[in-house]
Protein backbone atom coordinates (compact mmCIF):
# COMPACT_ATOMS: atom_id res chain seq x y z
CA UNK A 1 0.00 0.00 0.00
CA UNK A 2 0.82 3.59 -0.64
CA UNK A 3 3.52 5.28 1.92
CA UNK A 4 2.31 8.29 0.71
CA UNK A 5 1.05 11.08 2.98
CA UNK A 6 -2.72 11.02 3.30
CA UNK A 7 -4.97 13.49 1.63
CA UNK A 8 -8.14 13.33 4.27
CA UNK A 9 -8.77 10.72 7.32
CA UNK A 10 -11.40 8.07 6.65
CA UNK A 11 -14.38 7.66 8.12
CA UNK A 12 -15.02 3.84 9.04
CA UNK A 13 -18.88 3.18 9.87
CA UNK A 14 -18.90 -0.13 12.02
CA UNK A 15 -15.71 0.45 12.89
CA UNK A 16 -16.15 -1.51 16.32
CA UNK A 17 -17.40 -4.80 14.55
CA UNK A 18 -15.45 -7.64 13.98
CA UNK A 19 -15.02 -6.87 9.57
CA UNK A 20 -14.82 -3.14 10.53
CA UNK A 21 -12.10 -3.82 13.09
CA UNK A 22 -9.31 -4.97 11.48
CA UNK A 23 -10.27 -2.23 8.79
CA UNK A 24 -9.72 0.22 11.20
CA UNK A 25 -6.13 -1.60 12.35
CA UNK A 26 -5.18 -1.84 8.65
CA UNK A 27 -6.35 1.84 7.57
CA UNK A 28 -3.98 2.89 10.92
CA UNK A 29 -1.51 0.33 9.54
CA UNK A 30 -1.11 2.10 6.32
CA UNK A 31 -0.95 5.59 7.86
CA UNK A 32 -4.61 6.67 7.03
CA UNK A 33 -6.30 8.94 10.21
CA UNK A 34 -9.70 7.53 11.12
CA UNK A 35 -12.61 8.17 12.51
CA UNK A 36 -15.04 5.04 13.32
CA UNK A 37 -18.94 5.78 13.71
CA UNK A 38 -20.63 3.22 15.73
CA UNK A 39 -23.67 2.95 17.58
CA UNK A 40 -22.18 0.28 19.33
CA UNK A 41 -25.53 -1.90 19.11
CA UNK A 42 -23.20 -4.94 18.29
CA UNK A 43 -19.85 -3.57 18.22
CA UNK A 44 -17.54 -3.32 21.27
CA UNK A 45 -15.89 0.60 22.27
CA UNK A 46 -12.63 -1.47 23.76
CA UNK A 47 -11.66 -2.87 20.10
CA UNK A 48 -11.22 0.49 18.78
CA UNK A 49 -7.93 1.73 18.96
CA UNK A 50 -6.80 4.76 20.68
CA UNK A 51 -5.36 6.21 17.62
CA UNK A 52 -8.43 5.87 16.00
CA UNK A 53 -11.14 9.74 17.20
CA UNK A 54 -14.74 7.62 18.01
CA UNK A 55 -17.96 8.95 17.44
CA UNK A 56 -20.85 6.67 18.74
CA UNK A 57 -23.82 7.65 16.41
CA UNK A 58 -26.47 5.85 13.95
CA UNK A 59 -25.41 5.75 10.75
CA UNK A 60 -28.89 6.73 9.52
CA UNK A 61 -28.96 9.98 10.78
CA UNK A 62 -28.03 12.30 7.95
CA UNK A 63 -27.96 15.29 9.88
CA UNK A 64 -25.01 13.76 11.95
CA UNK A 65 -22.81 12.14 9.50
CA UNK A 66 -23.38 15.36 7.58
CA UNK A 67 -21.77 17.13 10.28
CA UNK A 68 -19.07 14.33 10.92
CA UNK A 69 -18.00 14.36 7.62
CA UNK A 70 -17.72 18.51 7.64
CA UNK A 71 -16.14 18.27 10.67
CA UNK A 72 -13.49 16.11 10.43
CA UNK A 73 -13.17 16.77 6.56
CA UNK A 74 -13.68 12.98 5.79
CA UNK A 75 -12.81 12.25 2.26
CA UNK A 76 -13.94 8.36 2.28
CA UNK A 77 -16.27 6.40 4.00
CA UNK A 78 -15.59 2.79 4.63
CA UNK A 79 -19.24 1.61 5.73
CA UNK A 80 -19.40 -1.92 7.65
CA UNK A 81 -22.33 -0.91 9.56
CA UNK A 82 -25.68 -3.39 9.22
CA UNK A 83 -27.17 -6.26 10.60
CA UNK A 84 -25.57 -10.17 9.29
CA UNK A 85 -27.46 -12.85 10.45
CA UNK A 86 -29.34 -14.25 7.38
CA UNK A 87 -32.03 -16.18 9.29
CA UNK A 88 -32.61 -13.46 11.48
CA UNK A 89 -33.47 -11.27 8.18
CA UNK A 90 -35.97 -13.86 7.43
CA UNK A 91 -37.82 -13.68 10.50
CA UNK A 92 -37.73 -9.69 10.80
CA UNK A 93 -36.66 -8.52 7.17
CA UNK A 94 -38.02 -4.78 7.77
CA UNK A 95 -35.11 -4.74 10.46
CA UNK A 96 -32.79 -5.59 7.48
CA UNK A 97 -34.19 -3.01 5.12
CA UNK A 98 -33.88 -0.79 7.18
CA UNK A 99 -30.52 -1.47 9.43
CA UNK A 100 -29.05 -2.53 5.88
CA UNK A 101 -30.37 -0.66 3.07
CA UNK A 102 -32.41 2.50 4.61
CA UNK A 103 -29.42 3.22 6.69
CA UNK A 104 -26.63 3.45 3.74
CA UNK A 105 -28.87 4.80 1.80
CA UNK A 106 -28.95 7.99 4.33
CA UNK A 107 -25.28 7.56 4.69
CA UNK A 108 -25.01 8.00 0.87
CA UNK A 109 -27.16 11.25 1.14
CA UNK A 110 -24.84 12.11 4.27
CA UNK A 111 -21.74 11.66 1.88
CA UNK A 112 -23.06 13.51 -1.19
CA UNK A 113 -23.89 16.53 1.07
CA UNK A 114 -20.82 16.78 3.29
CA UNK A 115 -18.57 16.09 -0.15
CA UNK A 116 -17.09 12.94 0.94
CA UNK A 117 -15.88 11.69 -2.51
CA UNK A 118 -15.10 7.79 -2.14
CA UNK A 119 -17.73 5.13 -0.83
CA UNK A 120 -16.41 1.09 0.21
CA UNK A 121 -19.08 -1.07 0.86
CA UNK A 122 -19.19 -4.22 2.84
CA UNK A 123 -21.57 -6.38 0.32
CA UNK A 124 -21.49 -9.89 0.08
CA UNK A 125 -21.57 -13.29 -2.07
CA UNK A 126 -25.24 -13.70 -0.27
CA UNK A 127 -26.24 -11.39 -3.33
CA UNK A 128 -25.44 -14.09 -5.54
CA UNK A 129 -27.95 -16.81 -4.03
CA UNK A 130 -27.19 -20.25 -5.18
CA UNK A 131 -24.81 -19.60 -7.78
CA UNK A 132 -25.43 -21.58 -11.40
CA UNK A 133 -21.87 -21.65 -11.64
CA UNK A 134 -18.82 -22.26 -8.96
CA UNK A 135 -16.52 -20.17 -8.85
CA UNK A 136 -18.72 -17.26 -9.10
CA UNK A 137 -17.68 -14.37 -11.36
CA UNK A 138 -19.10 -10.64 -10.48
CA UNK A 139 -21.41 -11.16 -13.72
CA UNK A 140 -23.32 -13.90 -12.34
CA UNK A 141 -27.12 -13.35 -11.75
CA UNK A 142 -27.89 -11.73 -8.49
CA UNK A 143 -30.68 -13.99 -6.95
CA UNK A 144 -30.58 -13.48 -3.18
CA UNK A 145 -32.53 -15.77 -1.54
CA UNK A 146 -32.89 -14.26 1.85
CA UNK A 147 -33.70 -10.29 3.03
CA UNK A 148 -30.09 -9.97 4.13
CA UNK A 149 -28.65 -10.40 -0.02
CA UNK A 150 -31.48 -8.64 -0.83
CA UNK A 151 -30.72 -5.41 1.33
CA UNK A 152 -27.02 -5.77 0.56
CA UNK A 153 -27.80 -5.75 -3.68
CA UNK A 154 -30.48 -2.78 -3.27
CA UNK A 155 -27.22 -0.89 -1.47
CA UNK A 156 -25.19 -1.46 -4.62
CA UNK A 157 -27.99 -0.51 -6.79
CA UNK A 158 -28.11 2.84 -4.96
CA UNK A 159 -24.81 3.16 -4.74
CA UNK A 160 -24.51 2.61 -8.58
CA UNK A 161 -27.37 4.91 -9.21
CA UNK A 162 -25.60 7.47 -6.73
CA UNK A 163 -22.48 7.78 -8.43
CA UNK A 164 -23.87 8.24 -12.01
CA UNK A 165 -25.12 12.05 -10.28
CA UNK A 166 -23.10 12.80 -7.46
CA UNK A 167 -19.32 13.40 -7.46
CA UNK A 168 -18.47 10.47 -5.72
CA UNK A 169 -17.38 6.80 -6.84
CA UNK A 170 -17.87 3.74 -5.46
CA UNK A 171 -16.27 0.14 -4.64
CA UNK A 172 -18.71 -2.87 -3.34
CA UNK A 173 -16.49 -5.53 -1.94
CA UNK A 174 -18.50 -9.08 -1.88
CA UNK A 175 -17.41 -11.08 0.99
CA UNK A 176 -17.66 -14.66 0.77
CA UNK A 177 -17.03 -16.49 4.50
CA UNK A 178 -15.04 -14.10 6.61
CA UNK A 179 -12.92 -16.11 9.65
CA UNK A 180 -9.61 -15.47 11.48
CA UNK A 181 -8.40 -12.87 13.35
CA UNK A 182 -5.81 -10.36 13.52
CA UNK A 183 -2.71 -12.31 13.76
CA UNK A 184 -1.37 -9.80 15.79
CA UNK A 185 -3.95 -10.83 18.07
CA UNK A 186 -5.45 -7.21 18.23
CA UNK A 187 -8.63 -7.69 17.07
CA UNK A 188 -11.50 -11.16 16.69
CA UNK A 189 -14.70 -12.58 16.27
CA UNK A 190 -16.20 -11.18 19.69
CA UNK A 191 -20.22 -11.05 18.51
CA UNK A 192 -22.46 -12.82 20.93
CA UNK A 193 -23.90 -15.83 19.27
CA UNK A 194 -22.21 -15.68 16.37
CA UNK A 195 -22.97 -18.77 13.82
CA UNK A 196 -19.85 -19.20 11.60
CA UNK A 197 -18.74 -22.45 11.45
CA UNK A 198 -14.88 -21.89 12.13
CA UNK A 199 -15.94 -19.18 15.55
CA UNK A 200 -17.99 -22.44 16.35
CA UNK A 201 -15.32 -25.01 15.82
CA UNK A 202 -12.86 -22.73 18.02
CA UNK A 203 -15.69 -22.79 20.79
CA UNK A 204 -15.74 -26.07 20.63
CA UNK A 205 -12.10 -26.31 20.31
CA UNK A 206 -12.02 -24.13 23.97
CA UNK A 207 -14.26 -26.26 25.63
CA UNK A 208 -17.07 -23.41 25.10
CA UNK A 209 -19.35 -25.61 23.92
CA UNK A 210 -19.64 -29.39 23.88
CA UNK A 211 -19.95 -30.59 19.85
CA UNK A 212 -20.12 -29.04 16.24
CA UNK A 213 -23.38 -29.72 14.26
CA UNK A 214 -22.37 -30.84 10.69
CA UNK A 215 -25.51 -29.50 8.76
CA UNK A 216 -26.03 -31.60 6.11
CA UNK A 217 -23.60 -34.36 4.38
CA UNK A 218 -26.10 -34.80 1.27
CA UNK A 219 -24.49 -32.23 -0.72
CA UNK A 220 -22.89 -32.14 -3.84
CA UNK A 221 -19.85 -31.80 -3.31
CA UNK A 222 -17.11 -34.00 -2.77
CA UNK A 223 -17.26 -35.24 1.31
CA UNK A 224 -20.71 -34.11 0.91
CA UNK A 225 -20.78 -31.19 3.26
CA UNK A 226 -20.68 -27.58 2.36
CA UNK A 227 -17.73 -26.01 0.42
CA UNK A 228 -16.91 -22.23 0.81
CA UNK A 229 -14.08 -19.56 0.32
CA UNK A 230 -13.11 -18.43 3.83
CA UNK A 231 -11.09 -15.92 3.83
CA UNK A 232 -8.82 -14.07 6.53
CA UNK A 233 -10.39 -11.31 8.14
CA UNK A 234 -7.07 -8.97 8.03
CA UNK A 235 -6.85 -9.76 4.11
CA UNK A 236 -10.39 -8.92 4.12
CA UNK A 237 -9.38 -5.81 5.51
CA UNK A 238 -6.14 -5.33 3.33
CA UNK A 239 -8.66 -5.51 0.19
CA UNK A 240 -10.11 -2.23 1.61
CA UNK A 241 -7.20 0.06 1.89
CA UNK A 242 -6.53 -1.27 -1.71
CA UNK A 243 -10.39 -0.41 -2.84
CA UNK A 244 -9.84 3.22 -1.05
CA UNK A 245 -6.91 4.17 -3.07
CA UNK A 246 -7.64 2.69 -6.30
CA UNK A 247 -11.04 5.27 -6.21
CA UNK A 248 -8.80 7.96 -4.97
CA UNK A 249 -6.68 7.42 -8.16
CA UNK A 250 -9.06 6.66 -10.26
CA UNK A 251 -12.13 9.22 -9.65
CA UNK A 252 -14.46 8.28 -12.62
CA UNK A 253 -14.43 4.42 -11.72
CA UNK A 254 -17.03 2.38 -9.73
CA UNK A 255 -16.50 -1.18 -9.33
CA UNK A 256 -18.08 -4.27 -7.52
CA UNK A 257 -14.87 -6.89 -6.60
CA UNK A 258 -15.49 -10.59 -5.05
CA UNK A 259 -13.31 -10.99 -1.86
CA UNK A 260 -11.50 -14.64 -1.57
CA UNK A 261 -9.25 -17.25 -2.43
CA UNK A 262 -10.75 -18.51 -5.51
CA UNK A 263 -10.62 -22.43 -3.84
CA UNK A 264 -12.82 -23.82 -0.88
CA UNK A 265 -12.76 -26.29 1.87
CA UNK A 266 -15.90 -28.27 2.97
CA UNK A 267 -17.05 -28.43 6.55
CA UNK A 268 -15.40 -31.66 7.13
CA UNK A 269 -11.92 -30.50 5.96
CA UNK A 270 -12.45 -27.47 8.25
CA UNK A 271 -13.01 -29.51 11.52
CA UNK A 272 -10.08 -31.69 10.74
CA UNK A 273 -7.64 -28.64 10.40
CA UNK A 274 -9.01 -27.37 13.65
CA UNK A 275 -8.67 -30.89 15.42
CA UNK A 276 -4.79 -30.82 13.55
CA UNK A 277 -3.90 -27.46 14.86
CA UNK A 278 -5.05 -28.34 18.30
CA UNK A 279 -3.93 -31.52 18.27
CA UNK A 280 -7.52 -32.90 19.74
CA UNK A 281 -10.51 -34.08 18.21
CA UNK A 282 -13.86 -32.24 18.79
CA UNK A 283 -17.45 -33.95 18.59
CA UNK A 284 -18.87 -33.91 15.42
CA UNK A 285 -22.51 -34.55 15.34
CA UNK A 286 -23.88 -34.88 11.44
CA UNK A 287 -26.95 -33.64 11.20
CA UNK A 288 -29.60 -32.58 8.52
CA UNK A 289 -29.10 -29.68 6.34
CA UNK A 290 -29.40 -26.04 7.73
CA UNK A 291 -32.40 -24.59 5.54
CA UNK A 292 -30.96 -22.41 2.56
CA UNK A 293 -27.44 -23.70 2.25
CA UNK A 294 -26.00 -24.03 -1.00
CA UNK A 295 -23.88 -26.60 -1.89
CA UNK A 296 -20.48 -24.58 -2.62
CA UNK A 297 -19.57 -20.81 -3.05
CA UNK A 298 -16.28 -20.36 -4.39
CA UNK A 299 -15.43 -16.55 -5.84
CA UNK A 300 -13.95 -16.24 -8.76
CA UNK A 301 -11.23 -13.67 -8.01
CA UNK A 302 -9.72 -13.07 -10.66
CA UNK A 303 -11.14 -9.37 -11.07
CA UNK A 304 -9.83 -8.49 -7.65
CA UNK A 305 -6.54 -9.63 -8.60
CA UNK A 306 -6.15 -7.67 -11.86
CA UNK A 307 -7.79 -4.79 -10.76
CA UNK A 308 -5.92 -4.31 -7.18
CA UNK A 309 -2.58 -4.47 -6.18
CA UNK A 310 -4.13 -6.78 -3.28
CA UNK A 311 -2.29 -10.37 -2.40
CA UNK A 312 -3.52 -12.44 0.14
CA UNK A 313 -1.26 -12.75 3.27
CA UNK A 314 -3.03 -15.70 4.85
CA UNK A 315 -4.94 -18.09 2.18
CA UNK A 316 -4.03 -20.95 4.61
CA UNK A 317 -6.90 -22.39 6.21
CA UNK A 318 -4.36 -23.60 8.80
CA UNK A 319 -3.60 -19.91 9.66
CA UNK A 320 -7.27 -18.76 9.21
CA UNK A 321 -8.15 -21.43 12.35
CA UNK A 322 -4.63 -21.23 14.16
CA UNK A 323 -6.04 -16.81 14.26
CA UNK A 324 -9.81 -17.64 15.02
CA UNK A 325 -8.31 -20.12 18.18
CA UNK A 326 -5.82 -17.62 19.30
CA UNK A 327 -8.21 -14.71 19.90
CA UNK A 328 -11.05 -17.46 21.30
CA UNK A 329 -8.45 -17.90 24.28
CA UNK A 330 -7.71 -13.98 24.24
CA UNK A 331 -11.80 -13.53 24.79
CA UNK A 332 -12.12 -15.99 27.53
CA UNK A 333 -8.65 -14.42 29.27
CA UNK A 334 -9.87 -11.19 29.66
CA UNK A 335 -13.27 -12.06 30.42
CA UNK A 336 -14.80 -10.97 27.16
CA UNK A 337 -16.42 -14.27 26.36
CA UNK A 338 -20.10 -14.63 26.39
N1 LIG B 1 -22.01 -25.14 9.21
C1 LIG B 1 -22.07 -26.32 9.93
N2 LIG B 1 -22.22 -26.22 11.29
C2 LIG B 1 -22.26 -25.02 11.95
C3 LIG B 1 -22.19 -23.84 11.19
C4 LIG B 1 -22.06 -23.94 9.83
O1 LIG B 1 -22.04 -27.40 9.38
O2 LIG B 1 -22.41 -25.01 13.18
C5 LIG B 1 -21.80 -25.23 7.76
C6 LIG B 1 -22.90 -24.58 6.94
O3 LIG B 1 -23.94 -25.48 6.69
C7 LIG B 1 -22.13 -24.17 5.67
C8 LIG B 1 -20.72 -23.86 6.21
O4 LIG B 1 -20.63 -24.52 7.45
O5 LIG B 1 -22.02 -25.26 4.79
C9 LIG B 1 -20.48 -22.38 6.42
O6 LIG B 1 -21.54 -21.85 7.21
P1 LIG B 1 -21.43 -20.44 7.93
O7 LIG B 1 -22.64 -20.29 8.80
O8 LIG B 1 -20.10 -20.31 8.56
O9 LIG B 1 -21.47 -19.41 6.74
P2 LIG B 1 -22.51 -19.29 5.53
O10 LIG B 1 -21.82 -19.81 4.32
O11 LIG B 1 -23.83 -19.83 5.85
O12 LIG B 1 -22.71 -17.73 5.51
C10 LIG B 1 -21.77 -16.85 4.98
C11 LIG B 1 -21.87 -15.51 5.67
C12 LIG B 1 -23.22 -14.87 5.38
C13 LIG B 1 -23.44 -14.84 3.89
C14 LIG B 1 -23.30 -16.20 3.31
C15 LIG B 1 -23.48 -16.23 1.82
O13 LIG B 1 -21.74 -15.69 7.05
O14 LIG B 1 -23.19 -13.56 5.89
O15 LIG B 1 -22.01 -16.72 3.61
O16 LIG B 1 -22.48 -15.50 1.25
F1 LIG B 1 -24.69 -14.40 3.65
Amino acid sequence: MSDAPKPFPVMVTGGAGYIGSHAVLALLDAGWPVVVVDNLATGFRWSIPDTATFVQGDVADVQLMTEVIREYRIGAILHFAGSLLVQESVDDPLKYYRNNTAASRALIEAAVAGGARHFVFSSTAATYGVPEMVPIPEGAPKAPINPYGRSKLMTEEILDDAARVHPFNYCALRYFNVAGADPQGRSGQSTRGATHLIHIAAEAATGKRAHVNVYGTDYATPDGTGVRDYIHVSDLADAHVHALEHLIGHPGDSLTLNCGYGHGYSVLEVLDTVDRVTNHPIERKLVGRRPGDPDALVADNRAILSTLPWRPRYDDIGQIVTDALSWERTLRERGLSS
